[in-house]
Parts: structure tokens; sequence; C-alpha cells
């Protein structure tokens, strides 16, 4: 990947990249739709990742391109906008934009893209770029931001420029991933603690459906705006209540159920997830990877029916995986309407596994199956330069 991108850099610009950054994608252990809520997260950063190479210009243009497309994009500084014909750009565009808004003096570059982060796959390779963006940035143009900084202005570029107004976590792991570690962050004071993921002969497999349904920002979007919701009602007769983290079942018994069924469903899975992840971390910090895995699958049944945000391709991967003994968790990972399912597999029968899985769910859902075994890595960080 190192060579390609510096070959790919030298034939563009003449030269190897001044610095060249990797940064990581994501998995998310238990935690869905939680941190947008104050809640708690268990990601880890993995193995695939995004490569930036960068050098800075003595003008005020952006040159940027992304080898997997083989596409390219400028862009003045002064002129710095989201690009509504293509996705890409603006993950790099947004990040640097963070630059400008705090009055830190930005300078042109250009930048090379490579990544093996599967696209729409839940696996965050849009936080990826963003973190690599600012770190290197951060870097070149000597900002001294610290890490947990540089974590916020990765998620201000997604709002501001790819329109979702995701939570924390994509770009915390990102940023902050060590190996053999999953945080566990308290999204709200963010506060974190790396836990060591000791597996003992479990493997963390990745089954991607191959789908994005189109629904994915705008449904994402709509929930916060529930959630929301739910806690303007409770906050009414409760003034304490700031979001869904300070709310228990039985305030959402009074105040939410009997206005509406739907607002309650969301809130109420919200609710159950916060408690579940801690109680999650506590089965892995005493081992209890059984235990673990149990509340996996319970994460996903509350993902599909009462937060729905599933789909039948996710749902067809955990049913399938359900009765299987060597399947210890299973669930739908990140935002969904597509993307990944994450499973705690027995190592010796991860083979057999996706021979099982693979021709049931392609002739099924007429899509290739496509699997990663992940491995949990460091964050962001240089590789050459
Ligand atoms: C997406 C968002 C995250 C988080 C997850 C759901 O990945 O970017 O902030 O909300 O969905 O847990």
């Amino acid at each position: 990947m190192v060579a390609k991108l510096n070959q790919t850099f030298r034939e563009l610009f003449g030269d190897n990249p001044s610095l060249l950054v990797r940064s990581p994608g994501r998995i998310n252990i238990i935690g869905e739709h939680t941190d947008y809520n104050d809640g708690f997260v268990l990601p880890a950063a993995i193995d695939k990742a995004v490569y930036l190479g960068i050098s800075l210009r003595t003008d005020d243009e952006i040159h940027l391109h992304a080898g997997d497309f083989n596409e390219s994009f400028s862009i003045k500084i002064a002129e710095l906008k989201p690009v509504a014909r293509m996705s890409w750009p603006n993950y790099m565009l947004g990040s640097a934009a963070q630059f400008v808004k705090r009055g830190i003096k930005l300078q042109g570059f250009n930048a090379v893209l490579l990544s093996d982060v599967p696209i729409g796959a839940g696996m965050s390779s849009s936080a990826a770029v963003e973190c690599a963006t600012v770190f290197a940035l951060n870097t070149l143009l000597n900002a001294n931001l610290d890490r947990l900084t540089m974590v916020k202005m990765a998620q201000k570029a997604e709002h501001e420029y790819a329109g979702v107004m995701c939570g924390i976590m994509d770009q915390f792991a990102s940023m902050m991933g060590k190996k053999d570690h999953v945080i566990k962050l308290d999204c709200r004071s963010l506060e974190y603690e790396y836990v060591p993921f000791n597996l003992s002969g479990l493997k963390v497999v990745l089954f991607n459906t191959n789908v994005k349904h189109s629904l994915a920002s705008s449904e994402y979007n709509t929930r916060r705006k529930e959630c929301e919701t739910a806690v303007e009602w409770v906050s009414a007769f409760v003034p304490e209540v700031n979001s869904l983290r300070d709310v228990t079942e039985e305030m959402l018994d009074k105040y939410v159920l009997p206005k509406d069924k739907l607002i309650d469903k969301r809130s109420r899975f919200v609710v159950q997830e916060i408690k579940r992840l801690l109680d999650g971390c506590n089965d892995l910090q005493h081992g209890n990877l059984q235990a673990l895995g149990r509340k996996m699958f319970e994460t996903h049944d509350g993902l599909s029916t009462m937060y729905s945000v599933s789909c039948k391709e996710l749902d067809f991967l955990v049913d399938h995986v359900r009765n299987n003994d060597a399947v210890i968790g299973a669930r739908m990972m990140g935002g969904g309407f597509g993307g990944c399912t994450v499973n705690l597999v027995n190592e010796e029968s991860v083979n057999q596994l996706v021979e099982e899985l693979q021709p049931a769910y392609e002739s099924t859902m007429n899509l290739p199956l496509t699997h990663y075994v992940a491995s949990i890595e460091n964050g962001t960080e240089i590789m050459q330069g």
C-alpha cells in the first residue's frame, strides 16, 4: 500500500509525499446508536485502513486524488465548500475546512488517498479519511492539536461536509485505537478506558452484506430527532434529564409510551442498549465471552425490531448463525441499512462457517457475501515522513 501510494504520488506530483499517514476503520462490539445519546460505546480500530500521502504546496490550491477510484479533484482554499457530485473529496475538504474555522493558517496541499476499508460496509471508511486528513494537516502545519481536538474536528467534517449528524464513536476509534484493546468510551464525558480484548480461541469475523440502502443517512438523522423528542418529553417533567443517558425505562413508561408508541420504541432501545453495554463490558472484563455474545444477539434484535435500522440482508446473516454453537455472538454493526455483521466465532470453525453462509446468502439475496477476519490495531499513525 505504501509503495503504491508513493508511486502514484510521484506520478502525479513529481516526488514522494512529505508525510504518509495511516488511519484505520473500526469495529464496534456492542453499544450501537448510543454515542449521540450520551451513552457508552465499545469500538476498536482494525487492520483495514486508509493511507494518505500528503505534501504542502506554496500556493492556496488543494489537489486531491483517490487512487481507488482513479479520480482527482482540485479547489482553492478560499473556495472551500462541500462538493455535490462526488462524495470522497468532502471528507478531506471538510477536514481541511476545520483548520480555517479555528483560525489556523491553512496552506495548499497535494494528497493521494488509498484505502482497503470497504466502502459502505459500516467500518467507517469516511471517519478514517477524516482522521487521516486532520492528523496529517496538524503535523504539516505544526498546529499542535491534541488527539481529542482532532477527533472533534473530524466529526465536524462529517456533519458539515457529508451532512450526517454522526456521533463521536467512529472518529474516536480511528484516532485513538490501541492494538488488542477495545475502547470503553463514555460519550458524555469523553472519558475512556482501554479494555484488553482477549479472545482466547475466538476471531472477530465481519460478514459484508454488500448492500448500502439509500435510506442510511436520512434515517440516521431521523433517529437522532426521535431520540431528542423523547428527551424533550421526559425533561418537561424531570428537568435534570439532558439526554437518553439520564432516562430510565420507568420514565419512558410514564412520559413517552402514553404519547407515542414509535418514539417509545426508539428511545427504549437506546436506554436498554446503554445498560447492555455496561453489562457486556463487565462480561468482557470477567472473561465471560459467552454472556457478551448473547448480549450481541439481543442488541441485534433491538436494532431490528425497536430501532428499525436493520434490513433483510443483515437479519438473514444474524438469523443464520443464531443456533450455530461456533458463533457466540453476532449482530449488525454501525449505522445500519446494510454494511456488515460483526461475529465472535470459534477460530477453528471460521472456514466452515464461511462455506455454509456464503452460498445460502448469495442464493437467497442474489448478492455476493464477503468476509474479513479483523485484528485490532493502533489508531491514526505516521507511516513515513
Ligand atoms: C454511525 C455513526 C456513529 C454511530 C453509529 C451507530 O457509524 O457515524 O457515530 O452513531 O452509526 O452506533
